[in-house]
């Protein structure tokens, strides 16, 4: 297994939207292991394989303590969500940014397993949250979208501003 780097933004890679599995081999296994490690390292609780550069609808999480619970959805899909929530969301690809995001209190989502078998997850609260951020990686779409223009261009100023400081 190896660690992975990850793309921060604004770097447009993060924008690429992710094409299905079609193969469940060894390389998908091997980019999973590699995922996991890689979020457990940063430490994170969720990341999209766009994140690190590869272009492919997979992503892993883990809202355990005990970093004993990896949740691992090729292809996911919601099928169904209601509700709404407020949670303060963080992104590996965003070091340091926090911002509160509205989103879906309670998800379905459809999805396969490492092995391409089909299963389907459901959801509430922060990991709802968590695997709607990740699936938003997918299509390229990143947590400060969902904010208003004027927090988004707030936020994003004071974290250039944080990294030049400590550049
Ligand atoms: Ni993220």
């Amino acid at each position: 297994m190896a660690k992975l780097d990850i793309l921060e933004f604004p770097d447009p890679r993060l924008r690429t939207k992710a094409e299905p599995v079609t193969v469940f081999d060894g390389a998908l296994r091997h980019l999973v292991a590699d995922m996991l490690e890689t979020m457990y390292a940063a430490p994170g609780v969720g990341l999209a394989a766009t994140q690190v550069n590869v272009h492919r609808q997979v992503l892993v999480a883990d809202m355990s303590d005990e970093h004993d619970q990896p949740l691992v959805l090729v292809n996911p899909c919601i099928l169904e969500s209601d509700g709404t929530q407020v949670f303060q969301e963080g992104c590996l690809s965003f070091p340091g940014l926090f911002a509160d995001v509205e989103r879906a209190m309670r998800v379905k989502v459809s999805a396969q397993d490492i092995d391409g078998k089909p299963f389907e997850v459901e959801a509430e609260g922060p990991l709802a949250v968590c695997m709607q951020h990740e699936m938003d990686h997918l299509i390229g779409k990143l947590f400060v979208d969902h904010l208003s223009t004027l927090k988004r261009t707030m936020l994003l100023k004071r974290m250039e501003k944080k990294r030049r400081q400590s550049a």
